[in-house]
């Protein structure tokens, strides 16, 4: 009964613009990010299929003293529907420093896409078949302390993508699971050069040199390496090399060790997911209490329907008895 009450409420929050008038529906709120903190967010979940690339409106109830100005992040669910990058939101906020998006369609980035925000320090672009990067993605973006990409189809990555930074200032890669780089997420100055060497060893991609911001040539020949080089057969065996040398029983202790460790890095990356999806799920919780909240407003308008129902019954019956309810319209 409340869920589908919560479902019902869920559809009819779906609008479907025009192809020609792109409206995002913002739900305002202050969150902390992994590096950078806190952002003052708009979190938006129902962009249409139908929708195009520029963006002409943003809509949306601010919290308190707060207005389009103080919007530093944004989140985008794109629930499989979100074909374009969307355009032109520094329209709206000029003083966006971070992006979450999730869940898009988009396979390609041309590398123009965060040209049009100065501040910008903070990408996480999960879930998606995200195959292509383009080396110019960050020249007009050099402030960028956090980059992740993990969890996409990444084959090819320009090979130039890092240059615009002094590696000092990174402070956190993330490009796991993607068909070209399992390595975990890097916060160390030493891991985050290790996950940019193997970019380019195992992702590397030289754009060619266009000046336009248009189309990439996206055809099959590619110098990517991962068509050209016959990995050794060891491939199967775990990727990490192991620290322990061959002797007795502290060698199970070593191996012991290097397992555990792989074991950490593997929660410290399924912490990053369940964090999302905490997200996700304090978002269907609000909407769940304040579904509650009315059903328990209508629950008490029942019970007080219910009372003056005895009340009336209780005056009926008392009538009744007195016998005034019959002739002459007398009562009393
Ligand atoms: C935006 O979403 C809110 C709820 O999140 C809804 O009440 C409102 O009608 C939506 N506005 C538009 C223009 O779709
Ligand atoms: C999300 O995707 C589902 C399945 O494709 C679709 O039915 C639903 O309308 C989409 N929701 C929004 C808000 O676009
Ligand atoms: C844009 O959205 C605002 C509400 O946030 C509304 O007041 C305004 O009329 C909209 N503008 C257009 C052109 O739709
Ligand atoms: C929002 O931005 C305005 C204008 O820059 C500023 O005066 C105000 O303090 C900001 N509000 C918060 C809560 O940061
Ligand atoms: C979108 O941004 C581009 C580049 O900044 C600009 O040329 C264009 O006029 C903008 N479009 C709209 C509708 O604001
Ligand atoms: C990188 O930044 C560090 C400090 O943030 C500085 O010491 C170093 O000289 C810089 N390197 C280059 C090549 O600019
Ligand atoms: C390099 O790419 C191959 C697939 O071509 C993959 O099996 C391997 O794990 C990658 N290496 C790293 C360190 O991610
Ligand atoms: C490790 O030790 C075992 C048993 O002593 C031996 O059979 C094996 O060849 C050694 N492996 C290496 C890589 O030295």
């Amino acid at each position: 009964m409340k869920f589908s009450i919560f479902f019902t409420i869920l559809l009819s929050l779906q609008t479907f613009d025009l192809f020609e008038s792109f409206t995002i529906n913002c739900t305002f709120r202050t969150t902390s990010l992994d590096v950078i903190g806190s952002v003052y967010q708009c979190y938006t979940s129902s962009i249409p299929r139908t929708s195009g690339e520029i963006i002409t409106n943003v809509t949306g109830t601010h919290l308190s003293g707060m207005s389009n100005i103080n919007v530093t992040g944004v989140y985008i669910e794109g629930n499989r529907t979100l074909q374009f990058f969307p355009r032109n939101f520094s329209n709206f906020f000029p003083n966006l420093k971070a992006i979450d998006i999730y869940r898009t369609t988009i396979e390609t980035l041309f590398g123009n896409e965060f040209d049009e925000f100065p501040l910008f320090e903070y990408i996480w672009w999960n879930t998606s078949p995200l195959s292509t990067i383009s080396s110019r993605l960050f020249e007009k973006t050099p402030k960028m302390v956090q980059i992740d990409f993990h969890g996409n189809q990444l084959q090819r990555v320009g090979y130039d993508l890092f240059t615009p930074f002094n590696v000092t200032q990174l402070r956190r890669l993330c490009f796991h699971t993607n068909p070209c780089i399992t390595s975990d997420i890097a916060t160390s100055q030493a891991n985050i050069i290790n996950v940019i060497n193997i970019l380019r060893q195992n992702c590397t991609y030289h754009d060619p040199i266009t000046t336009s911001t248009t189309q990439l040539p996206i055809t099959s020949t590619t110098q990517s390496p991962i068509t050209t080089t016959t990995q050794p057969s060891t491939t199967t065996t775990t990727q990490k090399p192991l620290t322990c040398s061959n002797a007795t029983i502290e060698n199970l202790v070593c191996d012991l060790k290097d397992s555990m460790t792989e074991v950490q890095d593997d929660l410290l990356t399924k912490d990053d997911e369940i964090n999302k999806l905490k997200t996700d799920l304090a978002e269907v919780k609000n909407q769940l209490d304040q579904t509650n909240n009315k059903l328990d407003n209508t629950q008490n308008e029942v019970i007080i329907l219910q009372s003056t129902l005895k009340w009336v019954k209780s005056e009926l019956e008392w009538l009744h008895n007195h016998h005034c309810m019959c002739d002459d319209n007398k009562i009393f």
